[in-house]
């Protein structure tokens, strides 16, 4: 059985003050959350450890929006992955499309991102995803298989989730129809070649479609980002039903 994850990535948004109040309006909204799926939060660095002291003993799991691959040295604005276990941090969301369009992040670098991940027992949300223009062409399924197979090399898929993100549909309110989604969702499924992988759909989620979404059959759980910035909108899609 694959346990739905319901992540949300607050990207550059929250102080530490910010994330204490958010997070005592939301614990109480998802105190009688099913306890078959995971409900987890990835805020900016500086809000990690003051998250991992007001979440302690909840069911809220905490991911990085990033993580290098060495345990130290001379990498600037990198945060290592010994320094998030520090702080109970279980995931750790790489190869998101803004630190691929706006750093050049590349393939070979989500992969050693992702492979010192598992080393280290984290959990990598690696994210694909065509652009609007990829889609228009007709490379949306050649782009993201080339991110899969070179960002996934030697990853273990049992330690894995994979986010498909269509760039489009990121903070746009342009959601990817649901069936599309799923299609999309079931051919990374078959490329992996690992039926018990965990796959996300990230884009515009909100209240209004986390249903529909997660009824699909191929869609494990969301990433999603302006709707977890508000906990009463983040608890809904946490407390998603599909039936
Ligand atoms: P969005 O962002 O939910 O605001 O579209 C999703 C993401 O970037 O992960």
């Amino acid at each position: 059985m694959r346990k739905p994850v319901i992540a949300g990535n607050w990207k550059m948004h929250m102080t530490c003050a910010q994330a204490r109040e958010y997070t005592a309006r939301f614990l109480p909204l998802i105190e009688a959350t099913p306890n078959d799926r995971h409900v987890v939060i990835a805020p900016p660095f500086t809000a990690i450890s003051s998250m991992a002291e007001s979440v302690g003993g909840s069911r809220l799991e905490l991911s990085s929006q990033n993580v290098h691959w060495e345990d130290d040295g001379a990498y600037t604005a990198e945060v290592s992955p010994t320094m998030l276990l520090e702080h109970q941090v279980r995931y750790a969301i790489v190869g998101h499309s803004e630190p691929r369009k706006y750093f050049s992040e590349s393939d070979e670098q989500i992969n050693r991102r992702a492979r010192s991940a598992q080393a280290h027992g984290l959990i990598p949300i690696v994210c694909v995803g065509e652009s609007d223009e990829q889609r228009e062409r007709g490379e949306a399924e050649r782009v993201i298989r080339r991110q899969v197979e070179q960002g996934l090399e030697d990853t273990d898929p049992d330690k894995l989730v994979v986010a498909y993100e269509p760039i489009w549909a990121i903070g746009t309110g342009k959601t990817c129809e649901a069936s599309e989604a799923n299609r999309i969702c079931g051919l990374i499924r078959r490329w992996v070649g690992a039926s018990e992988l965990i796959i996300q759909y990230g884009g515009s989620v909100k209240p209004g479609n986390i249903d529909e979404l997660m009824a699909m059959s191929d869609i494990d759980g969301v990433l999603v980002g302006g709707a977890s910035l508000d906990p009463e909108s983040f608890a809904r899609i946490a407390n998603y039903q599909t039936s």
